[in-house]
């Protein structure tokens, strides 16, 4: 009985450090649906585009992605899942479209910006992430 206890013990042990480390890796599968890949940007990405996306993402999206897109903001430290590496493989070989359409309807800690910034203020920030590739 007393070592049944104990292994019982051992396997709640072993599944919540399981379960946290899963966590603590802070990373979720988020994928748009299907039809964002066909959402396409009307504008360009021209020098005045990026200069004026740039102010917002400093201003806006720094404080949880950090200056130059890694995730580190200040405020990352107490997210979880942690805010997305803009600088990463996997989300810059996500589509414009896919991007955008997480940009705007948000998800956890990241808000829905379709109701903050226009459409053409979302398309800049897509050209502005293209920047920050390694
Ligand atoms: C309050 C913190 C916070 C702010 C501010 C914020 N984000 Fe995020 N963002 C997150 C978090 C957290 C995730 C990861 C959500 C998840 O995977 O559950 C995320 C994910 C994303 C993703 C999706 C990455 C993927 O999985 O493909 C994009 C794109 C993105 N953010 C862009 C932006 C931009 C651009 C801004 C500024 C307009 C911004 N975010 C502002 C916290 C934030």
């Amino acid at each position: 009985m007393k070592r049944n206890g104990n292994l019982l013990t051992v396997t709640l042990a072993l599944a919540i450090l399981f379960f946290a480390g899963n966590q603590a890796k802070g990373q979720t599968t988020w994928v748009a649906p299907a039809s964002a890949n066909s959402l396409k940007n009307p504008g360009s990405c021209d020098a005045a585009t990026l200069k004026a996306a740039k102010t917002i993402y400093t201003s806006t999206c720094a404080p949880c992605h950090g200056a130059k897109g890694k995730g580190d903001g200040p405020a990352a430290v107490a997210l979880n899942p942690k805010p997305a590496d803009h600088t990463s493989k996997a989300i810059q070989g996500e589509s414009d479209g896919s991007l955008f359409w997480k940009l705007s309807e948000g998800k956890g800690a990241m808000q829905a910006y379709k109701t903050q910034l226009t459409d053409k203020q979302r398309w800049s920030l897509i050209c502005y992430l293209r920047t920050l590739k390694k």
